[in-house]
């Protein structure tokens, strides 16, 4: 009796680096907002992708806390793109039972933007089956310093015990807090660096680097990515011996 191929292992959760706007802009002749424009058709469209392929949860990097420094009318422009996209999303996520949640200072947000990530997210927080995390205003390194100072507080108060530090108890105060760690993480645009991104969490994350441009980004090459996670073998320090291996049938 012919066996059927063994199922492709997807990664959970899957965290992208959404760059190369900016190029693909500059490639055209083109404004770079206007490559922020169709980064965002991207987000819309790997969305979708990432569930179709059995990603459960994905995290976009979509903008860091060194991004504040670029020129005001690009913040702003991507600002308003932000807001513009969150708000024609909203009837699509419920229809499509998509929860949002955010990592990053979120509340050093424009207003505006900081109103309709509350109703989203309060819209969609009964959902379970799929989860769309969005880093805004986020790094890393402000992450873990937040995090050491609302520790630190609660040994303070009494809340923890010092003594008993560990990961799993220091891990409660990042921004993550509550979400599984990045099986794979990508980044598009040929940059093969990390950018302040999940830092902590990625630990035992995979890697994935293509050259594509975010906005010309596709389900063929999220698949692509997945295909090649497949492909590897996850030690988390253990020795290849020691993995448990699914018993031939
Ligand atoms: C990614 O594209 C979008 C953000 C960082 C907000 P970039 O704007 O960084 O594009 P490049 O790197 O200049 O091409
Ligand atoms: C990383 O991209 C941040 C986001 C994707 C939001 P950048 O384009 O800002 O990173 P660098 O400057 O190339 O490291
Ligand atoms: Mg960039």
């Amino acid at each position: 009796m012919s066996q059927a191929p063994a199922p492709i292992t997807v990664p959970h959760h899957v965290a992208i680096i959404m760059d190369g706007n900016g190029r693909w802009a500059k490639q055209r002749g083109l404004p770079r907002l206007e490559g922020h424009r169709r980064g965002v058709e991207t987000v819309r469209t790997t969305t979708f992708a990432a569930r179709d392929l059995g990603v459960k949860m994905l995290t976009l990097y979509a903008f860091s806390v060194e991004n504040w420094k670029r020129p005001q009318d690009e913040v702003g422009g991507l600002m308003s793109l932000l807001e513009y996209y969150l708000k024609k999303e909203l009837e699509t996520f419920i229809r499509d039972r998509v929860r949002l949640r955010t990592i990053g200072r979120t509340d050093e947000l424009p207003p505006g933007v900081q109103k309709v990530l509350h109703t989203t997210i309060e819209a969609t927080r009964h959902f379970d089956d799929y989860t769309l995390v969005l880093a805004l205003n986020y790094g890393s390194r402000t992450e873990v310093v937040d995090a050491a100072r609302a520790y630190a507080a609660a040994v303070a108060a009494g809340h923890e015990n010092l003594n008993d530090g560990s990961w799993a108890t220091f891990r409660r105060y990042l921004s993550t807090a509550d979400l599984p760690d990045p099986d794979l993480v990508i980044r598009t645009s040929g940059e093969t660096r990390v950018s302040n991104f999940l830092l902590l969490q990625a630990a035992y994350a995979e890697f994935a680097f293509t050259p594509v441009l975010w906005p010309d980004f596709t389900k063929a090459d999220l698949a692509a990515a997945i295909a090649d996670y497949h492909r590897r073998e996850r030690r988390f320090g253990l020795t290849s011996e020691q993995l448990v291996k699914p018993a031939a049938q």
